[in-house]
């Protein structure tokens, strides 16, 4: 394989890469330690809830997962039985049970798939933290869905240590968020519980950003690889698309692949420019690659219903029929409409496309395409193939 002359190493660029030392979260990360301090000295006796909000790309997730990685690792050098547990509760389509049974078969992977109710689930958990002395921080990201799904899961999570009056503790939530007003539907006793710890995390600023692009940049490029010019740059654009660090992360390796791929020893200006056009907003690699297969080549067909023409919507059956090609192309026995119905509802919440009815036709829907469709159909090509 031929050596990189712009990467050293690319997997710090990945999406799924949690930086050591989360820059310019400092306050948030002591007030994360300050609340959740028992867990290192005594963390059978309490149990506490934080909410982490903030838009998109603002260091929710990568908050959660460092202070929970470090806050475990420290408790295990104290000899505290703490474990911390990340769930996305997106992937999880929004399911309390497949939530819970992540969790539970994540601390004991022989634990049967099925024949499960969510209060069997529920109470397998808490014997097997009984059983092992173990305290677990759980993370519920992107908990949008999950409150939407079910409005009570909150609650039931919340409400386990009450009722396990003398027993230790053994539960603390972090629940992530794009905003409060997700909360909404809960009940206000959950809701005032759940309250009571609240971050809030603003955009990044234009510094703050090239900063973390900066560190980030030293790791993954070589040597003199990339110019303060192509980095001043990145951060400009990431500050203007709200603040947004996985943008400016995105873009930072993608001006690394376009000055690759021209052969040039250097990031430049240029390359960023390029690279800037070919993402985004509404087109996140990690969440087109969370979708099934046939969801990606349901997303290929509405691409392609939009790519050559310049109408707004197309109907349902137009991308059916664009769906049935796709699947032909790909070798792949196309769904059933039921099921394609259900892939259209994931991709709406993800935002990929958005889903009316047609007023002249009564009970048609029609459909629109929120992202280029040319860019589109590239990027989940791409996913497919890899
Ligand atoms: N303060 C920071 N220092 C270093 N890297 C950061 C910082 N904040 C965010 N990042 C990086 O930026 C990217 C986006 O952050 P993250 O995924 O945590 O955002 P988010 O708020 O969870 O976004 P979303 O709402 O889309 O889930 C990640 O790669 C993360 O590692
Ligand atoms: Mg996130």
């Amino acid at each position: 394989m031929e050596v990189s002359r712009i990467f050293r190493d690319e997997a710090v660029l990945d999406i799924n890469y949690i930086p050591r030392i989360l820059l310019h979260r400092g306050g948030e990360m002591r007030f994360l330690r300050r609340v959740f301090s028992y867990l290192l000295t005594a963390p059978g006796e309490m149990s506490q809830r934080v909410i982490i909000t903030g838009g998109v790309g603002v260091g929710k997730t990568a908050l959660a997962q460092r202070f929970g990685l470090d806050i475990e690792e420290e408790a295990k050098r104290l000899g505290r039985a703490v474990r911390y547990l990340h769930l996305n509760c997106r992937e999880a389509r929004g399911s309390l049970f497949f939530l819970l049974r992540k969790a539970v078969r994540t601390l004991k992977p022989e634990f049967p798939e099925r024949g499960y109710s969510i209060e069997d689930l529920l109470e397998a958990l808490l014997t097997l933290l009984d059983e092992r002395g173990l305290h677990l921080l759980l993370c519920l990201d992107d908990v949008e869905p999950l409150i939407e799904a079910e409005p009570d899961a909150l609650y039931l999570l919340t409400r386990v240590q009450e009722e396990r009056l003398e027993r230790p503790r053994r539960l603390s939530l972090i629940v992530i968020a794009k905003s409060l007003e997700a909360f909404r539907p809960l009940d206000q006793s959950t809701l005032s519980t759940l309250q009571r710890n609240i971050i809030s995390l603003s955009p990044y600023t234009r510094g703050q950003l090239l900063d973390i692009i900066k560190s980030r940049a030293t790791m993954a490029f070589r040597e003199d690889a990339i110019t303060d010019e192509a980095l001043e740059l990145i951060s400009e654009l990431a500050a203007e698309e709200g603040g947004d660090a996985r943008y400016a992360i995105d873009l930072l390796w993608r001006a690394g692949k376009y000055a690759e791929a021209e052969g040039s020893r250097r990031v430049l200006p240029r390359h960023v420019r390029g690279a800037s056009t070919t993402l985004y907003r509404g087109l996140r690699a990690e969440e087109l690659q969370s979708l099934s297969l046939h969801e990606k080549l349901l997303l290929i067909a509405i691409a392609r219903c939009f790519r050559e023409s310049a109408k707004a919507y197309a109907s349902t059956g137009e991308v059916e029929e664009a769906y049935r090609l796709v699947c032909e192309e790909f070798g792949e026995k196309p769904r059933g409409h039921t099921q394609l119905w259900k892939y259209l509802r994931r991709l709406r919440s993800l935002e990929v496309v958005s889903i009316s009815l047609e007023a002249t036709r009564g009970r048609t829907h029609r459909i629109a395409l929120r992202v280029p469709a040319g860019a589109l159909e590239g990027e989940v090509k791409r996913l497919i193939e890899r």
